[in-house]
């Protein structure tokens, strides 16, 4: 399998190529014949040569690197993260990858809430314009548009692998009330869709009321489905139950093409980036969502371990009160994980 790997801005060109050796450790113990190629997508291109994604990258990804792990983007240099857009959203969008799973477990809890949130259309659809009025804009519009197929595909892909998982509930995040003509688009296609599913307990939320209840009380929810900005927003309060940005992994996939994208929920993070302090753990659990999404799953489960127990240790980044950095707490997830591997390997006779 070749993956394609784009470091990206800030803290991205940290975590992402100390993620890497725990990638290459599990390939070689569970011989999984993994290879990548490293891309200089982002900030510094763009500004020397105007390039974002270049012109020919979607078709090289979709013919020869259909994995791609992604570490962040955006520079203080570009305030309106043209680049971020031009690559992120072009990648998302040129690739289709239409489902954007972005799990997370509340601090206390022992299972992860399913999010699920649309990926390539809603107010990302890139929609919109100003009329100016001298040389400012006296009018600023971004539409939010969905089309029923999207939302169809999205919604039956969702519920399948909620029901096919073992959920029992599954919570619609809307605004009808308020963006009527997309909020009753994806009432009408959930409750429709919902009939195939007989297993799965659906019910509806105002995103205000549900961000509400998900902040006092997450016990209660198990799927969650959400068009592409509802779905990025929870994603960041998702984040906060589990403990930090740090933490939060998120896949974006074209289930039909089976091209992925696996990258941390968290941004550049410019406030720290250099300081050899930024967590590492989002961009490792993205590289197990990536191994479960290629089928490893043991490889993905060994992954989860040996950062579950690193970040219990002092060796553990700031942001989870610990006096560790980038580079000491991936020392020790990879001694927890050749500890694993050795500890699982059959007894030599
Ligand atoms: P951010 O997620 O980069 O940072 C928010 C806060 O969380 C900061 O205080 C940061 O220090 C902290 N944080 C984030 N990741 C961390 C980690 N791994 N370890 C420790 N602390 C961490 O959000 P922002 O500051 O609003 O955005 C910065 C830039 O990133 C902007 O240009 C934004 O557009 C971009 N962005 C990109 C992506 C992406 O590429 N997927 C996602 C979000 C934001
Ligand atoms: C994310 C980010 C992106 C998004 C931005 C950087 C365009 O916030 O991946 O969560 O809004 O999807
Ligand atoms: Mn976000």
């Amino acid at each position: 399998m070749r993956i394609a790997v784009i470091p990206g801005d800030g803290i991205g060109g940290e975590v992402v190529p100390a993620v890497l050796p725990a990638l290459e450790l599990l390939g070689e113990h569970f011989g999984l014949d993994l290879s990548y190629r490293i891309f200089d997508w982002g900030a510094e291109r763009w500004l020397a040569e105007r390039v974002g994604l270049p012109p020919d990258a979607l078709d090289l990804l979709a013919s020869d690197y259909p994995t791609i792990l992604l570490g962040a983007l955006g520079d203080p240099r570009i305030p309106d993260m043209a680049h971020g857009r031009d690559i992120l959203l072009g990648l998302r969008r040129g690739l289709d990858l239409y489902v954007n799973h972005r799990p997370f477990t509340p601090r206390g809890s022992d299972r992860a809430i399913a999010l699920f949130r649309e990926n390539t259309q809603g107010l990302y659809a890139g929609v919109g314009g100003t009329v100016s009025h001298g040389r400012h804009p006296a009018v600023a519009i971004d539409e939010c548009v969905y089309t029923r197929e999207t939302v169809e595909k999205f919604l039956r892909y969702c519920l399948r692998t909620l029901s096919e998982s073992g959920r029992e509930r599954v919570t619609l995040v809307h605004k009808s009330n308020a963006v009527p003509h997309t909020g009753r688009l994806w009432q009408e296609v959930f409750r429709a869709e919902l009939a195939r599913f007989p297993k799965l307990v659906g019910n509806e939320e105002y995103v205000d009321s549900f961000c509400y209840h998900l902040v006092r009380d997450p016990s209660p929810y198990d799927g969650v489905v959400a068009s592409n900005l509802f779905g990025d927003i929870i994603s960041d309060i998702g984040a906060a139950l589990m403990g930090g940005l740090g933490l939060a992994a998120s896949a974006s996939v074209c289930p039909e093409t089976g091209c992925a994208l696996f990258e941390p929920v968290h941004g550049s993070a410019p406030d720290i980036a250099g300081r050899g302090i930024a967590n590492p753990y989002a961009a490792a659990t993205a590289v197990a969502l990536m191994l479960d999404h290629l089928g490893h799953l043991p490889a993905a489960a060994s992954l989860r371990r040996a950062l579950a127990a690193a970040a219990r240790t002092d060796s553990a980044t700031p942001d989870l009160g610990g006096h560790g950095t980038t580079g000491t707490f991936m020392a020790e997830v990879m001694t927890r994980l050749e500890k694993n591997l050795a500890d699982a390997r059959p007894e030599p006779h």
